[in-house]
């Protein structure tokens, strides 16, 4: 079979419109959304309270107690409390009570969700149910409560209209039981600097050089917060992310350990427009003066130009001889720039976990590369999203998603698989064919090449946060 790339044309503009049903959810105060009744009944057959956490009172003051001790972390003191609680807007902490327990008002389980949104195509955004906080206390692990707060939580989000649900995890083994599929890995660097070599493109020298000047946390504050939210919307599986994590990037979070040695550069260009900004903070070496690492915290370019200037500001820094990063791309473009690409130890893990609840808004949400038609014949361990969508995709790359029987789409390809491995091809950050070749998805040959193709990312998938 031939796969042909059809000049489509592509959607790239980044102010793309999302469909308007869709978008007033992006702003919806997550608190508004009612518990499921399912769960919040299997948790009270076995004698738990399902609730709403009060973020005025004492009331959160136990569920930041109980998420701590659950993440195996230490007690926040007084202002590291006031400052979560003063990010708690359009949040909807949820604890369970065990009203049999030595201190019954503080939860043994909680869960915290929010509205975001994800990019799932350049330009293109869809309101993500974010769900994040889970934990459940040790004297209470293995009876079924995170598999009723997820799925009481996924109902919830489908309930209320939202077509997908995202997380980061601290284990990749807890999700894909309810449907969450790896959407966008991360890679973590260590680059010998020394060794590296800088063979790219020096955006500071030239005729018309841009430059860099290192700027104070408010400054870097501002600089994330607006340059993220450009770049975002260009990157499959970035999301919109929220001002308390930005405050903690640049080392302004409320009562933060470390923020002393955090600091940043802003690159601007020739025409004076700021491109880009690097957050990082240097760890001293215990001997050698020469030899200190430099830990990226965030460096987040509006393009080639920026990404070029910060990556060698880092590389080529005096007194540095590793630079460090996590949460970058599977495809980086850093790769290219050093002359020694094995100067550079690179790990990689899964990141970002999406769920779709909405087969046909998903997939009409984002753009594709070649026309045709496939068959998603789809089971869902929630039940939510089970049956046969047949996905159509026009000569412009648009797609229209009907739902009915498998064949639907006539001369179409026919996929079955798991709602997990639909949510991980969504962005585009796994292929067709790898999973048909994992076992993972079932199809012929020819569905799963074709698919390659049609599902192509114009980006490669990142989320460069953890939530
Ligand atoms: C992970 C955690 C929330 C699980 O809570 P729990 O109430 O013990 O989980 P449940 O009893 O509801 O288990 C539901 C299912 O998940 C499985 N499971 C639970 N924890 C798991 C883990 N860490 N790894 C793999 N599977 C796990 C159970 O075996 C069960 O499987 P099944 O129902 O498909 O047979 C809890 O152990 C915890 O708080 N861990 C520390 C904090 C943490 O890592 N939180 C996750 C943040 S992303």
């Amino acid at each position: 079979m031939s796969v042909t790339v059809a000049s489509v044309g592509v959607m790239t503009d980044q102010n793309a419109a999302q469909p308007s049903d869709l978008s007033d959810l992006s702003a919806l105060d997550a608190g508004t959304v009612p518990l499921d009744p399912a769960s919040t009944a299997a948790l009270a057959a076995v004698g738990l309270t399902y609730r709403k956490v009060d973020v005025a009172g004492e009331d959160f003051d136990r569920f930041a107690l109980a998420m701590d001790r659950g993440f195996l972390g230490q007690r926040g003191t007084p202002e590291q409390l006031e400052g979560f609680r003063g990010a708690m807007d359009g949040r909807r902490p949820i604890g369970v009570f065990d009203d049999a327990a030595v201190e019954s008002g503080v939860p043994v389980a909680t869960v915290d969700t929010w509205v975001e949104e994800v990019t799932v195509d350049v330009g293109r955004v869809l309101p993500m149910w974010a769900i994040s906080g889970v934990t459940v206390s040790p004297t209470h692990r293995r009876r079924g409560i995170a598999r009723a707060m997820l799925e009481g939580e996924l109902r919830s989000a489908a309930a209320a209209g939202f077509p997908i649900a995202g997380l980061t995890v601290s284990e990749a083994t807890i999700y894909g039981r309810y449907g969450f599929g790896q959407a966008a890995t991360a890679t973590s660097w260590s680059v010998d600097a020394r060794r590296a070599g800088w063979i790219g493109p020096r955006p500071t020298e030239g005729e018309r050089p841009g430059r860099i000047d290192p700027i104070e946390r408010e400054h870097a504050r501002e600089d994330v917060t607006a340059l993220h939210d450009v770049v975002r919307r260009g990157r499959p599986g970035e999301i919109r992310a929220w001002a308390n994590l930005w405050r903690f990037t640049v080392g302004l979070g409320a009562g933060q350990e470390g923020a002393a040695k955090v600091r940043a550069v802003r690159y601007t260009d020739a025409d004076g427009v700021r491109r880009g900004v690097l957050v990082y903070e240097i760890e001293n070496h215990p001997d050698d003066f020469t030899k200190n690492t430099l830990a990226v915290r965030s460096l987040i370019a509006d393009g080639p130009e920026a990404y070029a200037a910060l990556w060698r500001f880092a590389l080529t820094h005096d007194l540095v001889a590793t630079v460090k990063a996590e949460l970058l791309s599977a495809d980086e473009p850093l790769r290219w720039l050093i002359a020694d690409t094995r100067a550079a130890t690179v790990t990689e893990r899964d990141h970002h976990w999406l769920r779709v609840l909405d087969v046909a808004a998903c997939l009409e949400a984002r753009t594709y590369r070649v026309p045709g038609a496939v068959t998603f014949v789809v089971s869902d361990p929630v039940g939510l999203t089970d049956g046969a969508w047949t996905l159509t995709i026009d000569e412009d790359g648009a797609g229209s998603v009907t739902a009915g029987e498998a064949g639907a789409g006539a001369g179409g390809h026919e996929v079955h698989l798991g709602i997990a491995e639909l949510s991980a091809l969504l962005v585009g950050g796994v292929r067709a064919t790898t999973l048909r070749a994992a076992g993972r998805v079932e199809c012929d040959g020819d569905a799963a090449s074709w698919l390659d193709v049609a599902l192509a990312p114009l980006a490669q998938p990142r989320l460069s946060v953890w939530y």
